[in-house]
């Protein structure tokens, strides 16, 4: 099986900048990959995605019920086949997001969350998750004005708790988290991405 690779961190981070710059990477050193994202990467996940940044009202319980079906079915129609056809899979967010978004930013149950992520990925956990740390004050900043997403004018502190989700997760399984400080320059982070990468290939 070829590795699955995810990127998470809070909006702003440069997660998605990173995810595509070893997605290249990847590609330059001639070894099949894929790059995705979620939610999205699929018809369903595209329509599910477009739906939620178009400012739907959900709830909460129906957020994480649309975010989780986006995922069980890139799981079973995208990432399980190229892992098991030898690419190696880039995925910009993935289970751990729902835990910080879901879980610790919008309160839902965390049991509850850790049984539905379990049952839309089937089990399949990222060999490595990149996580692109950034101070809270710098997410709403580094966003940018225009840009309509799910999470607009969430206040500080729930990109507070979302942030310290991530750190939450990466220390209880440090061996799979490789966590970058988002501040650094672009290209540093891209070669400490890369340097993680290589042994798994
Ligand atoms: P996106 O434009 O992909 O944001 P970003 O570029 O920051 O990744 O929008 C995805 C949004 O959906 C983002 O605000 C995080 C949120 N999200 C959840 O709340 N739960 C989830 O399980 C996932 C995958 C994403």
């Amino acid at each position: 099986m070829a590795p699955f690779i995810v990127f998470e961190g809070c909006d702003g981070s440069g997660k998605s900048t990173q995810a595509k710059a070893l997605f290249r990477r990847l590609q330059r050193e001639g070894c099949p990959s894929l790059l995705t994202h979620e939610p999205g990467g699929t018809p369903l996940g595209e329509s599910i995605r477009r739906r939620l940044k178009a400012g739907w009202d959900v709830s909460p319980l129906s957020e994480l019920f649309l975010f989780s079906a986006a995922r069980a079915q890139l799981v079973q129609s995208v990432v399980v086949p190229a892992i098991r056809n030898g690419i190696t899979v880039v995925c910009d967010r993935y289970t751990a997001s729902t835990v910080a978004y879901q879980g610790y930013g919008r309160g839902l149950d965390l049991a509850m969350i850790g049984q539905v992520n379990r049952a839309a990925t089937d089990g399949l956990s990222p060999d490595l998750i990149v996580l692109l740390d950034l101070p809270s004050e710098l997410t709403v900043d580094r966003k940018g004005k225009n840009v309509r997403d799910v999470f607009d004018g969430a206040p500080l502190e729930f990109h507070g708790k979302v942030r310290e989700a991530y750190l939450y997760q990466a220390s209880q399984d440090p061996g799979r988290w490789l966590v970058l400080d988002a501040t650094k320059p672009r290209r540093e982070l891209t070669l400490e991405v890369w340097n993680k990468v290589q042994p798994l290939l």
